[in-house]
């Protein structure tokens, strides 16, 4: 196959790393209690779970496109991409976190407290699908504005049809790590993580209440419209 981007991107489709640096160095706000909390997330043994800062700030900006109040994120991590969102938000905006994972919680929360957002944001530390189906179960259908996607992915699935359920119409759900390093194109890779995005990337593609489109950056971020 052609290379489509001859000299941006290197031979596994990264950006290679100086353009890379160049497009955060011209184009990244990122506030210091980001970079802060960045910084010490990338001390996790799991730092590599944080979405990218022109990432967070991509999504900051769909936020203030939508003009979004009411946002729900499922995998919250040490907060990062929270933060971003949060920051997005207008000072009556809230934001519904779901974790497991106390001490990620933590760090968090300790970071949200700094940057004057905690008010905004209630994290739930519990199964992801146990607060999804409280949130259906106590009349929050169809009222979200936004969700991220971004935790186990074997319920991706799962996340997505719940998802859907609670984004009022005209809402939009981000789905992140949709090509899974590429792997959802290589069809000799079947471990569960990669058959769930596979599926629900085809599922995605044949399903007529969204609008949608795939982008290609960072690990592959969808985005899906809830239609009218
Ligand atoms: C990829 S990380 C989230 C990264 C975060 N969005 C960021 O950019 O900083 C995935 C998170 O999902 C959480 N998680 C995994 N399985 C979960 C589940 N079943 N319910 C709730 N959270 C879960 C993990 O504890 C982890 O913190």
């Amino acid at each position: 196959m052609a290379n489509y981007s001859p000299g941006i991107r290197d031979n596994s489709g990264q950006l290679l790393s100086h353009l890379y640096n160049y497009l955060l160095s011209v184009s990244l706000r990122e506030s210091q209690i980001l970079t802060q909390l960045r910084q010490e997330t990338a001390q996790q043994p799991m730092s590599g779970m944080q979405i990218s800062p022109y990432q967070g700030q991509f999504m900051a900006l769909l936020l203030r496109l939508m003009g979004a109040k009411k946002v729900l994120e499922i995998g919250t991590f040490t907060g990062y991409s929270a933060l971003w969102m949060a920051l997005a938000l207008p000072s009556d905006g809230t934001l519904t976190a779901c974790d497991m994972n106390e001490e990620y919680g933590a760090i968090a929360h300790r970071y949200w407290q700094t940057a004057g957002v905690a008010d905004k944001i209630t994290l739930h530390l519990a199964p992801a699908l146990d607060t999804l189906d409280n949130l259906l179960a106590t009349g929050q259908a169809d009222t979200f504005d936004f969700v991220f996607i971004d935790a186990d992915k074997v319920n991706y699935g799962h996340y997505y049809e719940k998802s859907l359920d609670l984004l009022r119409p005209g809402g939009l759900i981000a789905i992140d790590n949709v090509l899974w390093s590429g792997a959802v194109a290589d069809p000799t890779i079947t471990d569960p993580d990669t058959l769930a995005l596979r599926h629900l990337n085809q599922a995605l593609h044949q399903d007529d209440r969204i609008e949608l489109s795939l982008l290609p950056i960072a690990d592959g971020l969808t985005l899906a419209l809830k239609r009218f």
